[in-house]
């Protein structure tokens, strides 16, 4: 079976780990981000590990109208893509306690990570079913963690594993050939939060090989919320 594969927010942080993996697993990889100059340093420093990225995709989840124009492209151009890994998002303000965030951080924090995400996965339905293909969500848990929970993030993330939820059961109801799941990561060393390095954080390296070999396990693992590592204590 062919393997092409759009992974979102691939110049850095997981995605860029997520990308490094699977092209090592044999899948053509096709970069998403949403600057020219940053994709290409990210295909040029993969290019130099031996791993051919194919294209980079234009994916701000900011830009909804741009969205559309990507995928109309990439549906002309790779009508063969049969695996979105949803993985770009944002912070938003992490430093505030849930009753001082402030209405623009969490509009665009929601934005962002669910509404952008989910416009994606809605647009790229059509040919993912078509494919008979698979939506992997990078994502965090929704209960509430004594020892991290900024809530904008928080609550934009609740939203993504809801529409996995849902979009799971959705695609088994209706027999849409899709499969749809969740992947936390745990906590990753990357620019989201600073380059933090306390016990318990990994590398996007690390991360980006353990969510390749989930993809690649050849088991089905529709509607799952699949943690890599858990969020512990600072
Ligand atoms: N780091 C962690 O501890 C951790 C833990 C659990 C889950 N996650 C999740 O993992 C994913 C990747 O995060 P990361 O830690 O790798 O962060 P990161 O290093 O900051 O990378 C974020 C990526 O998302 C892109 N992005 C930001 N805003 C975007 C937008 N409006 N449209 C499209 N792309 C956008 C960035 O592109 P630019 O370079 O253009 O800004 C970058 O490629 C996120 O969904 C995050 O919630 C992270």
């Amino acid at each position: 079976m062919k393997k092409k594969v759009l992974v979102t927010g691939a110049n850095k942080g997981i995605g860029f780990g997520i990308v490094e993996f699977l092209g090592k697993a044999g899948w053509e990889v096709l970069l998403g981000a949403r600057d020219a100059q940053r994709a290409q340093k990210a295909m040029n420093t993969l290019c130099e590990q031996g791993i051919r990225v194919i294209d980079w995709i234009r994916i701000d989840l900011n830009d909804l109208k741009g969205l559309e124009e990507s995928v109309r492209k990439l549906k002309e151009e790779h009508p063969d893509v049969n695996l979105l890994v949803n993985n770009a998002g944002i912070p938003g303000n992490m430093a505030v306690p849930s009753y001082e965030t402030e209405i623009k951080d969490l509009r665009e924090t929601i934005e962002v990570n669910y509404i952008g995400t989910f416009y994606l996965t809605k647009l790229m339905i059509p040919l993912l079913a078509q494919n008979k293909g698979r939506i992997v969500n990078i994502t965090v848990p929704h209960e509430i963690s004594p020892y991290w929970h900024p809530m904008a993030y928080v609550a934009s993330k609740a939203a993504q594993n809801t529409m996995t939820s849902i979009m799971a059961f959705e695609f088994e109801k209706n027999n849409v050939p899709i499969e749809i799941f969740d992947i936390h990561p745990g906590p990753t060393t990357t620019d989201l939060n600073g380059n933090m390095t306390l016990p318990g954080f990994h590398t996007p390296d690390v991360v980006g090989e353990k969510v390749a070999e989930i993809i690649e396990d050849g088991k089905s693992h529709q509607g799952e919320f699949i943690e890599l590592y858990p969020i512990v204590e600072e």
